[in-house]
């Protein structure tokens, strides 16, 4: 795990708040600049208004001004390796383009993809 990326999801998975799913994720979020925000999973007890984390790292983002972004890791502790939430999927290709995303956990598993890959024949502004 020599990528500072993936260390920074696996770190920021640690300060996820989930009580009620006991379902930890991490997300770190590499922009332009190279620099990085870093999102957990937030829950609450609506269940329903609940944060995943890969929203939390965009938002994070964008609220410090970031508007081109280079790749998101994702770290959960999965065997089979977490994907975004379709929500997480809109939101990032929205915000972040078709950018790479890489899937890890704690074991040092990894896969790469491209968000295209993920979420082909997205809806956007381009239909407006
Ligand atoms: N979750 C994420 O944060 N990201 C994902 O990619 C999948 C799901 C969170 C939401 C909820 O807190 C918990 O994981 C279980 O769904």
């Amino acid at each position: 795990m020599s990528d500072p990326l993936l260390s920074a999801a696996l770190e920021a998975r640690r300060n996820a708040v989930a009580p009620f799913s006991r379902f930890q994720v991490g997300a770190a979020l590499e922009d332009a600049k190279g620099r990085v925000h870093t999102g957990c999973n937030i829950e609450n007890a609506t269940y329903g208004l609940t944060l995943c984390a890969e929203r939390v790292a965009v938002f994070k983002a964008i609220s410090e001004g970031a508007r081109k972004f280079r790749r998101m890791v994702i770290a959960a502790d999965t065997e089979s390796l977490t994907p975004p939430c379709g929500a997480c999927r809109q939101i990032l290709w929205e915000f972040c383009g078709d950018i790479e995303i890489v899937l890890v956990n704690p074991g040092g598993k990894k896969e790469t993809l491209r968000l295209g890959e993920l979420f082909p024949r997205p809806f956007d502004a381009s239909f407006l």
